[in-house]
């Protein structure tokens, strides 16, 4: 038997030698021996799976003699066989005859009378030639000699006698491939720490993945990864862009400084703040004229403001800090709109939002956590107004299954006006606050470079209320944190913020009213 080693060797020796096999019939083993079918297909698997080799599939039909047809090659037809058994002085008596060849008799006589090789004489059977051939051994030896019959009568004949069986046979035809070569390589299954050290991956051929399938048992979305998804859909029905959140640690002059927001802050205080100690700060700002426009208005304002009269200074900005919220993001990208507007020469609107993880140095409580996630929303557009904010408040919340919301002035160092949204909770019966909103200052804008009608709204909630409503939560430690149920995550259903939803998003009782 010829190993699959022997057989790879003799195709690639083969294809070396020849260029090509036309058909992998034509193989044979050292000792002479035709390769078994299914050695070949495996073989040539394994080496098309390297490149090695390309192969085509050949298909033929061949004609194999059935039991009665090899026993007919071997000793005669039926026919023959009752010719032979009558005596050519004497004949045969018909009894004798059935006697001496069985089942053959009865079949041979019809075929033997049909041939005019014998004839009755009384209830003996005599000979009517003298000699005969036996054409139908002749065509089973044919057959069993070259898979076929040059007469395709004959072999529908023999086909209908079950004489012969058709099989269909499949053999290939095999070419070099682009990575042909008479040695194979040893394809690694698995990728070392050893190859990522000695850099051999780079060389290495990596044995193909053929995975079954199977769906993991794990993955589930975390509840507040749940509420994310809908209110993104609800911005990306809108037409939000999503703003880039990825740069969780910041510098105090995205985070404060461009907002206009006083460098003796208390919020700028470690207090409240995480500042970073390793490293402490970075003086990575944008064009030095825009950081120097900062300066200015927060020291003696400009853009029709008188600023706040102390003096800026740079070491205050580069410190770096875990943001305190996404408001520093909204800052980068309204200076980047800013930059665009000027290389394009005009203005084009721009909605974005984003919803991220923020910080902030508090007490841990039933309530607070020093990490949590804000949604939070900006629309720039020529002459917008607080009309507009809140006409777009109704709109969103209403959307989030929030209608009737209030405003209430506010004050945030970046807006003005400024105005927390307010909700009407039934289960409390008093009026909650569901986020903070308004419009940013000229102080920012107009120092990033935008034009003074370019107006921009914002607004900004939290994403752990509605979720913590959401899925009947009340310890915001049963959310976030080592506290967290694998179980909770694993069997809370998927987050629809439909009508009924809304309610919920105000308060838990509110499901009932
Ligand atoms: N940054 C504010 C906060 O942290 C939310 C806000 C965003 C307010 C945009 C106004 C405009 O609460």
């Amino acid at each position: 038997m010829a190993t699959s080693e022997d057989i790879q060797t003799l195709i690639l020796t083969t294809l070396d030698t020849q260029g090509a096999i036309e058909n992998t019939d034509s193989l044979k083993t050292a000792d002479g021996n035709a390769i078994p079918y299914l050695a070949v297909v495996g073989v040539l698997n394994s080496l098309a799976s390297k490149e090695m080799i390309t192969y085509t599939t050949i298909e033929r039909d061949q004609f194999n003699l059935t039991q009665e047809g090899n026993d007919i090659a071997d000793s005669g037809s039926h026919e023959a066989k009752v010719f032979n058994a009558v005596d050519p002085v004497n004949g045969i008596a018909i009894a004798e005859l059935a006697k001496l060849l069985g089942a053959s008799a009865k079949i041979g006589q019809g075929k033997a009378f049909k041939n005019k090789w014998i004839k009755k004489d009384g209830d003996k059977l005599v000979r009517e030639v003298e000699s005969i051939v036996d054409q139908t051994q002749l065509d089973a030896l044919e057959i069993r000699n070259t898979g076929t019959h040059s007469k395709p009568a004959t072999l529908k004949d023999l086909q209908a006698r079950k004489h012969v069986e058709k099989v269909k046979l499949i053999s290939y035809k095999v070419a070099k491939g682009p990575k042909f070569s008479l040695k194979i390589e040893k394809q690694a299954t698995d990728l070392t720490a050893e190859m990522l050290a000695d850099g051999s991956w780079k060389t290495q051929t990596f044995k193909k993945y053929n995975f079954a399938g199977n769906p993991p048992e794990g993955g589930h979305l975390h509840p507040l990864m749940k509420v994310r998804e809908e209110f993104r859909k609800i911005f990306f029905e809108l037409g939000f862009e999503e703003m880039p959140t990825n740069k969780y640690v910041e510098s105090s002059f995205w985070n404060f400084d461009a907002l206009f927001q006083p460098q003796q802050h208390p919020a700028r205080d470690a207090h409240d703040t995480f500042f970073l100690l390793d490293p402490a700060t970075s003086s990575n700002f944008p064009d030095k004229e825009y950081v120097q426009r900062v300066k200015e208005v927060h020291s003696h304002g400009g853009y029709g403001s008188i600023g706040y009269g102390y003096d800026w200074k740079i070491e205050e900005a580069e410190k770096l800090l875990l943001r305190t919220h996404t408001t520093s993001v909204s800052s980068n990208m309204l200076y980047r709109l800013a930059q665009e507007t000027k290389a394009r020469g005009s203005f084009k609107p721009a909605k974005f939002f984003s919803i991220d993880r923020v910080y902030r140095n508090e007490t841990v409580d039933a309530t607070h956590l020093a990490e949590f996630h804000q949604v939070e929303g900006v629309i720039a557009d020529k002459n917008l107004t607080l009309g507009d904010l809140i006409g777009f408040m109704e709109v969103f919340f209403e959307k989030m299954g929030v209608p009737n919301i209030k405003f209430k002035p506010a004050f945030n160092p970046y807006t003005e006006p400024s105005m927390e949204i307010f909700s009407w909770h039934p289960g409390l019966e008093k009026w909650v606050e569901l986020g903070n909103s308004g419009m940013f200052r000229p102080e920012m804008l107009e120092a990033m470079g935008l034009d003074p009608d370019v107006r921009v709204i914002a607004w900004g909630l939290g994403l752990e209320r509605p979720t913590m409503i959401k899925y009947g939560l009340d310890n915001i430690r049963e959310l976030l944190g080592h506290k967290v149920d694998l179980d909770m995550i694993q069997s809370n259903p998927a987050c629809r913020l439909d009508k009924k939803m809304g309610k919920e998003l105000v308060g838990k009782d509110a499901v009932d009213a």
